[in-house]
């Protein structure tokens, strides 16, 4: 089977650390984030992908080449950013699909262990134009809604409300029939979610609804971003691409951490990066380079490359951008980022983004 990859976004939610990354290739668990994407594509029957690009497009090519993870690789660029659905339809004409033949879409910052193949076969029995997987989230009124029938078709796609009639939301994975893809609009921007599947729907195809709840989560915010790291290293989700086994912590090579560090809670520790002695760091992600110094807390936060922390220094919450640098003794939390190269002097004033 054949799939799209959609990786064209900016990232803006990730900002700082989506300036010089884009959000799918940022290092998480010791991969970048598309390589347990690949990996678990090619664990579903997925033998060919399209990546769909835009932002920052040549860096994907130079990151997997022609092949990776057991899957063949090919790239089409938009020249403008077309949408979800305007994407897909760019780069429909590197398929080598039937037009009956089912292809998978996916979001490129999803992290979701629910049962491709299931839902492939749902789509298939169903003689469905497209197929959702869609999963059950605790405060649907958060996200548009898709409500299904009886049958599993959706009947509609709701916006957000406060009295949401469904806890099913999209979940980002889709299954097109290939001539489908061919009715979205060409060279124009199209949102999938707002415009392609409510047309499909208000013209009688059939749309399935998969509804799995089992792990999924988007990554585009700071506090997903650093949640889907931290439940790779722990297992909480299983990939292959995971350059080591599931634990506490997963260090990758010349990683240095002093054995008077505590160094846990799924925490990915970059190549060269350094811990010292007395300090802690929990459920983060320390990118390549990051320096931790002594006695310092680094706790559900991502220290970008080369970024320093300085002793004592307490960061919770907290996103450092590449090269920036927290003077020993400041207190940084509730999601605070410091742009790539900020140089905070040492100070023993407690910061917040909730001060400012
Ligand atoms: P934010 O700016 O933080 O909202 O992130 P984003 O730009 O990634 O947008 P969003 O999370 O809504 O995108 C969902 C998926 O579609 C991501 O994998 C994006 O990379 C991808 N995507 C969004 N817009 C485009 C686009 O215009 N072209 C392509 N090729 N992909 C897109």
């Amino acid at each position: 089977m054949e799939a799209i990859l959609l990786v064209g976004g900016r990232g803006t939610r990730l900002r700082p650390l989506t300036i010089s990354t884009p959000k799918p290739l940022l290092p998480t668990a010791g991969a970048p984030f598309l390589a347990h994407q690949l990996a678990r594509a090619h664990a579903a029957g997925v033998t060919r992908i399209v990546f769909a690009t835009s932002y920052r497009a040549e860096m994907f090519e130079a990151a997997f080449g022609t092949s990776a993870h057991g899957v063949e690789l090919t790239y089409v660029s938009e020249r403008e950013p077309l949408g979800t659905g305007g994407a897909i339809r760019n780069a429909a004409p590197a398929l080598t699909s039937g037009p009956d033949d089912p292809v998978l879409i996916l979001n490129g910052d999803i992290l979701s262990g629910h049962d491709v193949r299931a839902q492939v076969e749902l789509h298939e029995k169903a003689g469905a134009a497209a197929t959702l997987h869609l999963t059950k989230v605790e405060d649907p009124s958060r996200f548009g809604s898709v409500p299904t029938d009886g049958q599993g078709r959706v009947t509609a796609f709701l916006e957000k409300t406060n009295n949401p009639v469904t806890d099913q939301i999209n979940a980002g994975c889709y299954v097109f029939r290939r001539s489908a893809i061919d009715t979205i609009p060409e060279g124009e921007v199209v949102s999938v979610e707002r415009e392609t599947f409510p047309g499909l729907i208000s013209s009688g195809q059939v749309v399935m609804g998969h509804v799995e709840a089992g792990y999924w989560l988007d990554v585009g915010t700071p506090e997903a971003f650093v949640q889907g790291s931290r439940d790779l290293v722990l297992g909480r989700i299983a990939s292959p691409a995971m350059p080591g086994e599931p634990g506490q912590r997963l260090l990758l090579d010349g990683a240095v951490v002093s054995p008077r560090a505590v160094v846990r809670g799924g925490t990915a520790v970059g190549r060269g990066a350094e811990v010292e002695g007395g300090a802690t760091v929990e459920g983060s992600v320390l990118q390549d380079g990051a320096f931790v110094a002594e006695g310092a807390t680094v706790r559900d936060s991502v220290v970008g490359r080369g970024a320093r922390v300085g002793a004592g220094a307490v960061l919770d919450g907290v996103i450092l951008g590449d090269g920036a640098s927290v003077g020993p003794g400041n207190e940084l939390r509730n999601g605070l980022r410091l742009w790539p190269g900020i140089a905070l002097p040492p100070t023993a004033v407690r910061f917040s983004a909730d001060d400012s």
